[in-house]
């Protein structure tokens, strides 16, 4: 094998994707990287320039001159990873409302897909990371050792993100605006026409409700280990 192992983390909203997979990349010693994050990061630039986000035409014009750098988080390294576009930090600015808001309208447009794909596919060349997102065991690597598909009931997705902001000093939102938003972001990464939110056939499904952040690394570290046994005795 020229190459190290790929662990895909895909899922819907809130479903615990960045906290495991990072912890899944400490435990394993791999890089991890949040595939999420440039996603907010070009939406972030289009917002900041003023730009509609629905306007393709626009957004795939300021595509070409965006340069996006992400450190592929090392273990120990602070969390989340630091992000920069055009060499202005935005590691905080991508995590905004107005962000999360209208970020699922812009992923879902091709020429900013095609783009990020290429960078992802980069960061993964010689393996040995968990990369987690919305597409990574169906497009960015398929080739993925081990695919896990992360979910849990949109009430328990709403009340991580409710205590999310509570600690941060946000203003409350109700759990049913949180529920209405998560579910309106998953209803337009599910159904656009490019690389949508989908479980990929090899992958495991893994309801996280009702489990604690430890419960669901120790059984990916589990599947991680089981995955590359199987391999090592089909190759004998
Ligand atoms: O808020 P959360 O952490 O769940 O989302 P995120 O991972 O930061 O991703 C933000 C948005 O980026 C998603 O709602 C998708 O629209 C888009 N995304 C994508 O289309 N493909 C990926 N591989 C990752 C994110
Ligand atoms: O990346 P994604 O949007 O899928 O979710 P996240 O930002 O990693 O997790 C959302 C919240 O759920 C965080 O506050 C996690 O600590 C929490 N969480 C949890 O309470 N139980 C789990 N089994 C996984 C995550």
């Amino acid at each position: 094998r020229s190459r190290r192992p790929i662990i895909a983390i895909d899922g819907p909203a809130g479903a615990g994707k960045s906290t495991v997979a990072r912890r899944v990349a400490q435990t394993l010693d791999l890089l991890y990287l949040d595939s999420g994050a440039m996603y907010r990061a070009i939406t972030w630039l289009v917002l900041q320039r003023g730009i509609d986000p629905q306007d393709e035409v626009a957004v795939a014009e300021v595509i070409p001159d965006c340069e996006i750098r992400l450190a592929a988080g090392e273990p120990g390294t602070p969390f989340p990873s630091r992000i920069w576009i055009n060499d202005q930090e935005v590691t905080r600015a991508i995590r905004s409302p107005a962000v999360t808001q209208h970020v699922s309208t812009v992923a879902a447009q091709p020429m900013v897909r095609q783009r990020l794909l290429q960078q992802q596919q980069v960061h993964g060349v010689h393996g040995g990371i968990v990369m987690e997102g919305r597409d990574i065991g169906t497009q960015v690597f398929p080739q993925a050792e081990l695919k896990i598909f992360l979910t849990a009931s949109v009430q328990e997705r709403a009340r991580r993100r409710q205590r999310d902001l509570a600690a941060q000093q946000h203003p409350p939102v109700s759990l049913e605006d949180l529920a209405q938003a998560i579910d309106e972001r998953d209803r337009k990464d599910s159904t656009r026409r490019v690389a949508p939110l989908q479980q990929a056939d090899d992958a495991i499904e893994l309801c996280t409700d009702g489990l604690t952040i430890d419960d669901v690394v120790a059984k990916i570290v589990h599947l991680y280990h089981q995955s590359l046994n199987a391999a090592a005795t089909t190759a004998d």
